[in-house]
């Protein structure tokens, strides 16, 4: 079974978005798995590095979209998104310095914060995205 499983329930209706959060939880589960086989930092760090950028494009697709259609809770979905952004990177950073590595604990921050940031926030925007985009 792997680290973070996939579940229909974390669909919101946008495909577009529904294919990133597929692509982040891969990465979650990519990373995992080379932290469990004691991969060396450089794999780590790719690993790492790209989850990063990837949910830094993801957020912005997400933003995009919501800010082109008028979505009124923009600005405080945009603030979890900062706020995770930046304790992604202080993390990276921290990392860098030898003052920290990738811990079970930190793979668990990842995986719940996906989960509950898709399940609470980005699927509030599904129902009305999808009016907008001709979905439904
Ligand atoms: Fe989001
Ligand atoms: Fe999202």
């Amino acid at each position: 079974m792997p680290f973070m499983e996939w579940n229909d329930k974390l669909l919101t209706g946008v495909k577009e978005c529904d294919e990133q959060h597929k692509k982040l939880v891969n990465l979650i589960n990519e990373l995992y798995e080379a932290m469990k086989q004691g991969k060396g930092k450089e794999i780590i760090d790719k690993i790492l590095n790209e989850l990063a950028s990837y949910a830094d494009y993801h957020f912005s697709t997400e933003e995009k979209l919501m800010t082109k259609y008028g979505y009124p809770e923009l600005s405080i979905h945009k603030k979890e998104h900062e706020s995770f952004k930046k304790k992604v990177k202080e993390f990276i950073e921290r990392k860098a310095k030898g003052e920290v590595t990738l811990s079970v604990e930190i793979m668990n921050f990842l995986k719940d914060w996906l989960f509950h940031h898709i399940m609470e926030t980005d699927k509030k925007y599904g129902p009305f995205l999808s009016q907008k985009l001709g979905i439904k």
